[in-house]
């Protein structure tokens, strides 16, 4: 199976998160900045912090120049100060390129200013570990 992990991050909290699952696989997470090549992706793992309630603009300017039939399949990884389901703006980006988004979302805390100071920590990474393997059995 395909695996690729990208993400977008501003800093470099979904990055520790993405390389951390990366290690696990046996892959390199690739930032959306540097344009990844995702054509026979089986599963795409996609991360981003979020951003006055939105995910990354690269992200979302990289997800809409993906081709239609590169990416079967795709699973969603977030990390945020309030730690909400903000996925929805996202799957509906990976849904118009006829990409099967896994139906949960793996949603993590993020340091901004004083709150959250030690996230996302090993234990968030470790968690995203174990999403990742239940995602991969069920999507
Ligand atoms: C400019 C900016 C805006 C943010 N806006 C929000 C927000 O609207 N809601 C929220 O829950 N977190 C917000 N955050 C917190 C980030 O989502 C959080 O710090 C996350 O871990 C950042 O991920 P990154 O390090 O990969 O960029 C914001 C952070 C920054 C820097």
């Amino acid at each position: 199976m395909n695996v690729h992990i990208i993400y977008a991050t501003m800093t470099k909290h979904t990055k520790k998160l993405a390389d951390y699952l990366a290690d696990s696989l046996k892959i390199t997470a690739q930032d959306v900045e540097d344009k990844p090549n995702l054509v026979n992706t089986d599963v795409l793992f996609v991360g981003s912090g979020i951003y006055g309630g939105k995910i990354s603009p690269n992200l979302e300017n990289y997800i809409k120049s993906i081709k239609v039939g590169d990416v079967k399949k795709a699973v969603i990884f977030l990390n945020s100060c309030g730690g909400k389901d903000e996925s929805k703006e996202l799957r509906g980006l990976l849904e118009e390129k006829k990409i099967k988004v896994y139906d949960k979302t793996f949603i993590c805390k993020g340091k901004w200013l004083l709150f959250n100071r030690k996230h996302p920590n090993e234990e968030d990474c470790m968690d995203l570990v174990d999403f990742s393997k239940k995602a991969l059995s069920e999507i």
